[in-house]
């Protein structure tokens, strides 16, 4: 298919950012690398390898950490900004992975020089800290990715230009890591982690790495001048954005698509369509408050037959830790406090296909709180915490949507579901997904043909 020009100009490029509307997981790999037929590249902006992005293509799985959704069309260029945490071990893993599936990635994939580095001591420190906060955990990954970014901005962070300074590297490096050791060993009950090994194992993936290091920014404004297109992928999603999630159960990062900006090195005028991706229900992996949710794991009592059903028939495990992720109604609520906080233009409702079995299907429109009736999610945890959800309840349209490509073939009684979502949030639903392949996709209107 043809790369379109901008609306508002003949000669740009036309860039969507594709960001996850709950606490990730909403299936923005599937999306992004279907809406990659008609972009020159595709940029991540934000998070590290704690993301996990499915793929799956005419039954073939694959699951992407850092590298970009778009991976997978040849023609496309892979970028990872400055805003990414990039663990440079975890990424040659990855492109081994998919170089052992033939697909070539180092000479499609830029990186950026300004990104900083995870180091072994963050993963250190972040598994150590989940492992003294016991019950109180944040449930992280595990990858580093808190410590990384306290780093970044402490302004002692390594970033990926420093590997090809050797002598200021090893200086930066001794005293940082003299500095985590001290809290690792004394604080932390772990182990130190040793100097040489670590300085001589990042020079060694630095001069692996450096063929495909550059000034993303530049190479970013060149694609966008030359006419072609981008696509922004967010990692993580809007409710585990460190300044508007449910803090302090986030991840470290601003996962809204203002970030794709400040992450990438890109103006704000460079963005043209916002596509929020959001489950037909919602999903949590980890800790912290979920007002719909109908299962959880850690208190039997609260389990329900219906957030069973959802977790299987969805198959709803951490495609990065494996871990049972929490299953809950759609929270309308939530949803649009992501649309207000990204600018959302248009809704891609995944996992429809989901909802299929069911009787009886609920949407949680508002909250209870403190005595009031409030109908956004309000910020914090906390608070979050206190929420008591209100819902509007549907009748399940009870057959297989699975696989259909067309709205008109939708059930009525899942249209009326969808279109009541829609005048809820008062934004359109442009896409809906029926299930996980990419061709299992109803498109309504195209982000890159407005
Ligand atoms: P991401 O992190 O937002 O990219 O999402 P993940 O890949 O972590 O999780 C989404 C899961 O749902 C993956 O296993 C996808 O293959 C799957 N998936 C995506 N869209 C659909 C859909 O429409 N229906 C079904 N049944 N599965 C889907
Ligand atoms: P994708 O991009 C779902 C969650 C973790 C934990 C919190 C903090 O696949 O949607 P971190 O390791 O980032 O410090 O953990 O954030 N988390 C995710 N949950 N999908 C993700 O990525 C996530 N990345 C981090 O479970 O609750
Ligand atoms: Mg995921």
């Amino acid at each position: 298919m043809s790369v379109f020009a901008a609306k508002n100009s003949p000669h740009a490029g036309h860039n969507v950012v594709v960001i996850g509307t709950q606490w990730g997981d909403e299936g923005k790999g599937k999306v992004v690398d279907w809406l990659t037929d008609h972009v020159a590249g595709v940029v991540r902006f934000q998070g590290g390898h704690n993301a996990g992005h499915t793929l799956i293509i005419g039954g073939e799985k694959t699951i992407l950490r850092l590298i970009p959704s778009g991976i997978m069309r040849p023609h496309v260029i892979c970028y990872i900004g400055n805003g990414v945490v990039l663990c440079p071990s975890a990424l040659f893993k990855e492109i081994a992975e998919l170089e052992a599936m033939d697909v070539d990635v180092q000479s499609r994939l830029r990186i950026s020089n300004a990104a900083t580095l995870i180091f072994p001591h963050h993963i250190a420190l972040d598994q150590a800290r989940e492992r003294k906060r016991g019950k109180e955990k944040i449930g992280t990954t595990g990858r580093g990715i808190g410590p990384a970014y306290e780093d970044k901005i402490a302004r002692r962070a390594l970033r990926v230009q420093d590997l090809y300074r050797p002598d200021y590297f090893a200086s930066v490096l001794r005293e940082t890591l003299e500095y985590h050791n001290f809290v690792l060993t004394h604080y932390l009950d772990s182990t130190a982690i040793d100097f040489q090994k670590t300085l001589d194992d990042m020079l060694a993936l630095g001069a692996r790495l450096q063929p495909m290091v550059g000034d993303v920014s530049s190479e970013l404004e060149a694609v966008y001048s030359a006419g072609k297109n981008l696509l922004f992928e967010g990692a993580q999603g809007t409710l585990l954005d460190v300044d508007h999630g449910t803090y302090p159960f986030v991840t470290s990062s601003n996962c809204v698509a203002g970030n794709a900006c400040a992450g990438a090195g890109v103006g704000p005028s460079r963005l043209h369509y916002i596509l929020g991706i959001t489950k037909a229900y919602c999903t949590r992996v980890g800790a912290g408050p979920f007002p719909s949710e109908l299962y959880d794991q850690d208190n039997p009592l609260k389990q329900d037959p219906i957030g069973v059903y959802l977790a299987k028939t969805g198959k709803e495990f951490g495609s990065v830790t494996g871990r049972p992720r929490r299953t809950g109604w759609l929270d309308v609520a939530a949803l649009k406090r992501a649309i207000q906080i990204n600018g959302i233009s248009g809704l891609c409702m995944t996992k429809l296909d989901v909802l299929d079995g069911l009787e009886t299907i609920k949407l949680c429109v508002g909250y209870r709180l403190d005595g009031e009736q409030i109908a956004i999610l309000p910020s914090g945890a906390d608070v979050v915490g206190r929420c008591e959800p209100i819902y509007e309840t549907f009748p399940g349209w009870r057959c297989s949507t699975v696989g259909i490509c067309r709205w008109e073939l939708l059930p009525e009684l899942a249209q009326r579901y969808l279109e009541r979502i829609a005048q809820l949030v008062g934004v359109e639903i442009a896409m809906i997904s029926t299930g996980p392949d990419r061709d299992e996709t109803i498109l309504r209107r195209h982000p890159y043909q407005l």
